[in-house]
């Protein structure tokens, strides 16, 4: 088949790379010229596990080309794929500009009949109206087309693996000349297809991303409580995780979730909750304990060192939002490290994909950006991980010890063994277990700490 798609971001340029290796002839277009040429050239504009040897093998092969024209891209495409960013919007809403920009410009070089298939993440009702736009910009009003929405689930970090092994496609479309399209499309694939209207196609994706969010919320929530209570959250969250009706992912209390997806999916899917005259109150507590776990986490911080950091030095492990990417969209490592030096400490930092996108975040100011996640540590006055790369967790603890200057960890993503790091003689502050020999009780907080006690009273403990 022949494809075009449009935006060679995360989603884009995976999408066309995997869809090129299945056989198919696909035009990647980006209004990026500068991002075209490199990829051209195979340099990846992203770090992706697995992407550049697909990438190169069928840009020789001569499957996958690049264009940042949308006309010469979709010129000869049976399937014309949206990619392009739909970041927060000072509302919460979805910005779709560039949604809209690229349907006007797919209207207005329509040559024949094309199916267009909205894949960037988009809020109910939008596919109809890139249906309207594209019409209005039709250079004769006979061509035919039709609109599909194929929302994205992959996960940056795997997203090779998942683009190829889905483990479901959702096409949403009232038309069924588009969805034995798409059929032949996706065939070879061996998860289930969910073909419905587009609405609930677009509603699937929010749905999703804002149950995933929940899960991360709720298990801080839990963490909350463990940390007060002396309760464990990892083996809390291992023993609940077991139980197949809730499943282990996204059950790792930390400092909450970041990145391009879950805050502006979450945000997003809130303010269609309120546009339908509905309050999401289960979302609205998603994001506020979102927000909480971090000011928690600076709190430990703070209560450990005061309130005024001149004079420190930390350590710094992760800067991008998760392990396994280079983005630093939305990362909760950079906001901390913004913080810690607002507050007047001198940050040196290591990340295994992140350095150039962090540079360009935090500039130089009392930065230090390492090569070697053991270089950020001599002198410093505490260790942070705030990024779940692997190879964090199996940091050689006598070696940090030897190095920092005072032995405090902030594990931010629970990666280290609690009991191996305190028999060491550390200071662990880590996120839903109790930090040795300090006081447990956040009294900014103490109204949580009003239980009912088993004989049905309410004391304060
Ligand atoms: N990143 C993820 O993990 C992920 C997962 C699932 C869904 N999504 C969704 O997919 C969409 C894309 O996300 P992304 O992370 O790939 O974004 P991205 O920012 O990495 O890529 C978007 C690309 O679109 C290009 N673009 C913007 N306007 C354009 C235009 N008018 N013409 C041509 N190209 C244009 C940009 O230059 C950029 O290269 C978003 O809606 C996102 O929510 C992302």
């Amino acid at each position: 088949m022949k494809l075009c798609v449009i935006g060679t971001g995360y989603v884009g340029l995976v999408g066309a790379a995997i869809f090129a290796d299945w056989g198919n002839f696909v035009v990647g277009v980006d209004i990026d010229s500068e991002k075209i040429e490199r990829i051209k050239k195979g340099e990846m504009p992203i770090y992706e596990p697995g992407l550049s040897d697909i990438v190169l093998k069928n840009i020789s092969q001569g499957r996958l080309t690049f264009t940042t024209s949308i006309a010469e891209g979709i010129k000869d495409s049976e399937i014309v794929f949206v990619c392009v960013g739909t970041p927060q919007s000072d509302t919460g809403a979805a910005d779709l500009s560039a949604v809209w920009e690229v349907a006007r410009e797919i209207g207005k070089n329509m040559n024949g009949y094309k199916v267009i298939v909205t894949k960037s993440t988009v809020p109910i009702g939008t596919n109809e109206k890139v249906k309207a736009i594209v019409k209005e910009n039709l250079p004769d009003p006979s061509i035919e087309f039709d609109v599909v929405s194929n929302p994205e689930f992959l996960r940056e970090g795997s997203s090779v693996e998942d683009m190829k092994s889905p483990d479901r496609t959702v096409v949403g479309s009232d038309s069924e000349r588009a969805l034995a399209i798409m059929r032949r499309l996706y065939e070879h694939l061996n998860s289930p297809i969910v073909e419905c209207d587009l609405r609930s196609a677009e509603m699937i994706k929010y749905a999703s991303n804002g149950f995933l969010a929940t899960k991360i919320s709720f298990i801080n929530e839990i963490a909350q409580i463990c940390e007060r209570s002396g309760a464990d959250v990892s083996v809390v969250a291992k023993g609940m995780g077991l139980d197949r009706r809730i499943g282990p992912a996204f059950l790792n209390a930390g400092i909450g979730y970041g990145g391009s997806c879950f805050p502006k999916d979450v945000a997003a899917l809130y303010k269609t909750s309120t546009d339908q005259d509905y309050d999401f109150k289960l979302l609205r507590g998603v994001m506020e304990v979102n927000i909480a776990q971090r000011e928690h986490f600076m709190n430990k911080v703070l209560r450990h060192f005061g309130k005024n950091l001149s004079g420190r030095t930390f350590a710094v492990l992760g800067l991008a939002f998760k392990g396994n990417t280079d983005d630093i969209r939305d990362s909760v490592a950079i906001e901390i490290v913004k913080r810690l030096r607002g507050l007047g400490a001198v940050l040196k930092v290591y990340d295994p994909q992140a350095m150039y996108n962090a540079k360009q975040a935090l500039g130089a100011v009392n930065i230090e950006y390492c090569l070697d996640k053991y270089e950020t540590m001599p002198g410093a006055d505490a260790l942070f991980i705030l990024t779940e790369w692997k190879e964090f967790g199996l940091l050689e603890l006598d070696k940090v010890k030897s190095f920092l200057k005072s032995p405090v960890i902030f594990d931010g993503r629970n990666l280290l063994d609690k009991e191996k790091v305190e028999n060491l003689g550390f200071t662990y502050f880590a996120v839903g277990k109790r930090t040795n020999g300090l006081v447990k009780i956040d009294t900014r907080n103490l109204y949580q700490t009003v239980l009912l006690n088993t004989n049905g009273s309410i004391g304060h403990h």
